[in-house]
């Protein structure tokens, strides 16, 4: 008996659009690709901005320049969305669920502005939406929340999921480099922007978080609750202090529980300890650090971007997605739990290193430790380094609410013998509360 035969249609063919292509038509994989879809899979179209282009490996009789075209032709079984934006991204995925079509996308940005509404759309027309690689590139983290742990109770989630960022600090950690030199060097080696802001000012892991938070906890996928920071206020001092102190600096996007139905999603740089197993995620690598009430600590680690990598999760969607198919059954969208809220980040407690310029004279310690207490903010400890006529101080908290500390960085602003207050910077894991 002939196997059954699905109809492909591809949106994007960049670095992760081509290398799907390529992978699709590898002649070596046929048999294992057919198997693990239990169907012949037929690409019927590839959908790109400018046809001009040559595209090794993509066949220019399947390009087209009209993406809702293709995704609206009758006899698609299911598209891949890797052109990336949002409003004909949207466009595309509404298409393609509204036809009863099913979609596999590698966007974290449509995922993060209206990844339920797509989700529920999806359910009702009996279809998959499938984002595996929207997260973490090549890392399955998104099934594993999904199916491994869809029992569990999920306490925290961390991740190093911009690897750009995480390229920058593992660049000014091993060679001294200060921020603008690595950034400079990270764009030279394609691994940042000609505009870097929406990985620097974490812009982008803060759409992972969501993503990650509505799997691992069960939000609905929108809003802006993400309280977001990002590292190019980093100096080498603040570098440097970490390593001596015994940790790394690293840039996190956080999910995690406070108190039985509140959750805090955050992005921002933060002090890990040499131990943790994040600390030694160098270069562009990235890693998802899970911790469930039973299942104890977990880790994934791998590539989280670049073309090929990303499109081995695309893939693994796709073959999912045509095996649900072929067996007329789809995947249950995750579930959202109401009872959930977002909390107001100042009330949440951490562990904070914090760094002043002060000028080196009589009594300016006494000054600052006063308006630390005056916030109920308490040191743990503390260094002091001197240069010329200015001092740095150096502290590490107890645990403190965000909002005093806060309050206390307005304080030390205002004190005269403040120069500069210059980094305020979480600590994973930072002591007893
Ligand atoms: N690259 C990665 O490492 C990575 C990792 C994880 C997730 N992702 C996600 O994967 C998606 C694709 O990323 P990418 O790096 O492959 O992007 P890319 O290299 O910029 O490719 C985008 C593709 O979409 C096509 N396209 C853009 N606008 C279009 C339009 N209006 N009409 C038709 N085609 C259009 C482009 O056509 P032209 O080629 O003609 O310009 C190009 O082929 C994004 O959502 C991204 O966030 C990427």
């Amino acid at each position: 008996m002939d196997a059954p035969h699905l109809r492909v249609a591809v949106v994007g063919a960049g670095n992760v659009g081509r290398a799907l292509v390529q992978m699709l038509h590898d002649s070596e994989r046929q048999i294992a690709l057919d198997d693990a879809a239990t169907a012949t899979l037929e690409v019927v179209g590839v959908a790109v901005r400018d046809l001009s282009v040559v595209r090794p490996g993509v066949p220019a009789a399947l390009l087209t320049d009209d993406p809702l075209g293709l995704v609206t032709r009758e006899d698609v079984d299911i598209v891949v969305e890797v052109m990336g934006g949002v409003d004909l991204a949207r466009q595309v995925a509404e298409a393609t669920l509204a036809r009863g079509a099913s979609l596999v996308t590698a966007n974290k940005a449509l995922m993060a502005a209206c990844g339920t509404e797509l989700a529920r759309r999806a359910d009702e027309r009996g279809a998959d939406l499938m984002y595996e690689a929207s997260v973490g590139g090549a890392i399955p983290i998104i099934r594993a929340l999904r199916t491994s742990l869809a029992g569990e109770r999920i306490s925290r989630v961390i991740g190093i999921v911009n690897g750009t960022t995480n390229y920058v600090l593992t660049e000014m950690t091993q060679r001294g480099l200060d921020y603008e030199s690595a950034l400079a060097e990270a764009q030279v080696l394609g691994y940042a922007e000609a505009d870097p802001r929406a990985d620097v000012e974490g812009f982008d892991a803060a759409a992972k978080v969501q993503i990650l938070a509505s799997l691992a906890i069960g939000t609905a996928l929108a809003g802006e609750e993400i309280s977001r920071e990002g590292i190019s206020g980093l100096r080498s001092v603040d570098v440097d202090f970490a390593r001596r102190a015994g940790y790394v600096i690293k840039a996190l996007g956080v999910v995690e529980r406070v108190g039985e139905h509140g959750l805090s999603r955050r992005t921002h740089p933060a002090l890990v300890p040499l131990d943790h197993p994040l600390a030694s995620v160098h270069g562009a690598m990235n890693a998802v650090f899970v911790e469930g009430d039973k299942s104890g600590p977990l880790m994934w680690l791998g590539r989280g971007a670049g073309g090929e990598a990303t499109a081995t999760a695309v893939l693994g969607d796709l073959l999912h997605a045509a095996r649900n198919r072929i067996a007329g059954r789809h995947d249950q969208p995750f579930t959202v739990d109401d009872r959930l809220f977002a909390v107001d980040e100042g009330e949440v407690s951490s562990v904070f290193y914090i760094s002043l310029d002060v000028v080196d004279e009589p009594g300016v310690l006494a000054q600052v430790a006063g308006v630390f207490g005056r916030h109920d903010v308490s040191i743990q400890s503390m260094e002091q380094s001197g240069f010329a006529h200015e001092a740095r101080l150096s502290f590490v908290s107890h645990h403190a609410r965000t909002r005093d500390v806060e309050a206390t960085l307005a304080d030390l602003n205002r004190l005269s013998a403040v120069e500069r207050v210059g980094a305020c910077i979480r600590v994973v894991d930072g002591g007893s509360r």
